[in-house]
């Protein structure tokens, strides 16, 4: 099974000891994977998913869910995780969390990610998996978890509030999301990479360790992470970082009247001349990349073609061009939603695949261990 090879393309040549690489060196490693996953994508499999609190929005679709389809389309292993243990983390309770795993679902596959080929699967439902932060929580120290950047910024976000003991783990948990299917690519964006060099350290440490299942390879392959960069950043229909909470998302699920209305408030400038300029104009330029996207054209032709119109007709034609662009994953998704029975089976077919993969893997994972009885 491809998954459980342990071949991987990248680490004979790019596996860099314990130092913590660098940002450039990041970038360039990055740049090793894009080609080889060109030419030999069926050398890789991709772990990546998302935490169900809450709908996807634009920003999901044009940030992450198509390049997966992409990666999927080109023959490459695709695992994602719906983490609905990663929601309890940080907040008293769960949520509606079986509609939040559900449409999460139902973005994915209105998206393209083809459940035959890809596997999607929930946290909670792969004991196998859950059953791995044992060991690898012993090969981890109390002070590296505390270094963690995200971590140390929840807990200054936390307000003097106490940081749970998943919290401060997660990027453990995290590392079984992304060992137990031996993925070897994870895409990320650059305040991710200290989780992904944690996961290699505790691939590395569970090998010098506890030692290995077959004498010639480790259990555990050590990840890469594919870095998005040079991707387009869609910020909020206010101009500042999107985010659900600031109520500035499009979300994949809305009616083109709820987009044409959020279309409405969104901050411009006082400048009637519209130009493509990110940096001086970020809310007019970020409507022009969106409105490229949609179209796929050059946001600066774009800005040209509206020139004296102002931000009424950049909105009009943004509201058209989006509501187009949605249509037929809006139309799939509303047809996924009213059929539960389709979407439970989904689930259960990935939920039972990534099953025999973490079993495979903890069986291997106890027999280096010594703890086969
Ligand atoms: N934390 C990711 C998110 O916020 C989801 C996720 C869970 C993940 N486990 C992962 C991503 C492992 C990459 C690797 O959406």
């Amino acid at each position: 099974m491809t998954h459980l090879d342990n071949t991987d393309a990248t680490n004979d040549n790019l596996d860099n000891g314990e130092a913590q690489g660098t940002f450039e060196e990041a970038v360039r490693r990055s740049a090793v994977v894009e080609t080889a996953l060109l030419e030999q994508p069926q050398r890789f499999t991709v772990l990546t998913g998302d935490r169900p609190t809450g709908n996807l929005h634009i920003g999901h679709l044009f940030g992450s869910l198509l390049s997966r389809v992409r990666l999927q389309d080109q023959g490459v292993t695709t695992m994602l995780v719906i983490a609905d243990y990663q929601v309890i983390t940080d907040r008293d309770g769960v949520g509606p969390i079986k509609e939040r795993v559900f449409s999460l679902l139902a973005d994915y596959l209105a998206a393209g990610i083809d459940p035959q080929r890809s596997t999607i699967f929930t946290h909670s439902a792969i004991p196998a998996l859950n059953q791995l932060m044992l060991p690898f929580l012993s090969l981890v120290t109390d002070a590296e978890l505390r270094r963690n950047p995200t971590v140390k910024a929840e807990l200054n976000d936390t307000d003097g509030r106490p940081m749970s003991g998943l919290m401060l783990t997660y990027p453990v948990h995290q590392a079984a999301d992304i060992l137990f299917c031996k993925a070897n690519l994870v895409p990320v964006g650059r305040d991710q990479l200290p989780h992904i060099e944690q996961c290699r350290l505790i691939a590395r440490r569970f090998d010098e360790r506890y030692g290995r299942y077959l004498a010639d390879q480790p259990v555990f392959p050590q990840p890469e992470a594919l870095l998005s960069v040079g991707g387009v950043t869609i910020l909020g229909t206010d101009g500042t970082k999107m985010s659900k909470s600031r109520g500035n998302t499009i979300e994949l699920g809305m009616t083109p009247d709820q987009t044409a209305k959020m279309i409405k408030k969104a901050v411009t400038d006082g400048e009637r001349h519209i130009s493509f300029d990110p940096i001086n104009r970020p809310a007019v330029s970020n409507l022009l990349t969106l409105t490229a996207l949609c179209l796929d054209q050059d946001p600066r032709a774009i800005a040209d073609e509206i020139g004296d119109q102002g931000s009424g007709a950049l909105k009009k034609l943004l509201t058209e061009a989006l509501n187009e662009r949605l249509r037929l994953h809006r139309a799939r998704r509303q047809e996924l939603i009213n059929d539960p029975a389709y979407l439970e089976k989904t689930l259960h077919l990935g939920n039972d695949r990534a099953n025999s993969i973490a079993e495979e893997t903890l069986f291997q994972v106890r027999s280096a261990m010594k703890m086969v009885y």
